[in-house]
């Protein structure tokens, strides 16, 4: 494999705050919203990065949880989309006016604004909305940063780029649908989605996912091809696992304990029954998501 020697290099700290997520925990005053969006602060040495990733699906949501919890949106550094789908990117273009900067990188898989269809329960548009279209995001403020490669956002802080599949157990039929160049409407197995890999001095990786649709195990061993490091400190995000079958849950938490990792927190699109095997499995090493929720490693 190709050295990727520029990714490379670990953060002092990483903190991590839940900004969108379906739901909230106990008491909380914030939005539950169908959707992800993190906020991550990434220091090293006198640097502070500030990151978006995801925008949930509605942008009124974002800015109320991110004024309740004192997140100042002007911050933001950089946004990166982990795919295409509309609760992880519906309402860009007005969260890109809520940070009023110029030239703020928009990080994506170089297929993102491709058609993207669920043809479960019935026929519906998935994929990035006409609102947030490459021109509106372009006057906006957005400068978009499509690659299929790995980004580095900074030392320690680095885009997945496109997911290798190589679990076969995490190869599943699929309800997405995309339409090729020569109009063929074909099946979308999601290629277009990315995680996010930081690398905590002291800690280790910290991988954060959108839907993981490519498969949360197949994410995971990305994450340590390109960095070379094998201690997982935590692996946030959705693992996509509502609608899959009690083989497939099984193999996915088999494949799991097979990593170091210290802490699970799995929501969004990861299903109350897997949720149920991570945590017989892991017990306190698992948690689910919220938003709000805060992690600092
Ligand atoms: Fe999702
Ligand atoms: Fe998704």
């Amino acid at each position: 494999m190709m050295k990727h020697t520029n990714l490379y290099g670990y953060l002092d700290q990483l903190k991590v705050v839940v900004l969108i997520e379906n739901s909230t925990s106990f008491r909380s005053p914030l939005l539950g919203v169908h959707g992800i969006s993190y906020f991550v602060e990434a220091r090293k040495d006198s640097t502070v990065m500030r990151l978006l990733i995801d925008v949930g699906q509605n942008p009124d949501a974002l800015l109320y949880n991110a004024r309740i919890l004192g997140i100042d949106l002007a911050s933001v550094n950089a946004i990166v989309l982990t795919h295409c789908h509309y609760d992880h990117t519906q309402g860009l273009v007005t969260i890109l006016r809520a940070i009023g900067k110029k030239r703020i990188p928009v990080i994506a898989h170089k297929d993102i604004f491709r058609p993207n269809f669920s043809v479960e329960p019935y026929l519906r548009y998935t994929g990035m909305s006409y609102e947030d279209s490459a021109e509106k995001i372009a006057e906006n403020g957005g400068v978009l940063l499509l690659s299929r490669d790995p980004v580095q956002i900074m030392p320690g802080l680095i885009t997945s780029g496109e997911i290798p599949r190589y679990f076969e157990f995490e190869r599943e039929p699929t309800s997405f649908r995309t339409i090729t160049s020569d109009g063929r409407f074909v099946e979308d197995y999601m290629e277009d989605e990315i995680a996010v890999i930081a690398n905590v001095r002291n800690e280790g990786l910290v991988i954060l996912t959108g839907c993981s649709h490519p498969g949360i195990c197949n994410i995971i061993r990305r994450a340590i091809e390109l960095t070379e490091v094998k201690k997982i400190k935590a692996v946030i995000g959705g693992f996509h696992l509502m609608n899959a079958s009690e083989e497939r849950i099984k193999r996915t938490v088999e494949c799991l304990a097979q990593y170091d990792i210290d802490l699970i927190a799995a929501g969004h699109c990861t299903g109350f029954k897997a949720q149920v095997e991570l945590y017989l499995k892991f017990k306190d090493k698992f948690m689910t998501l919220h938003a709000g929720e805060t992690f600092l490693f």
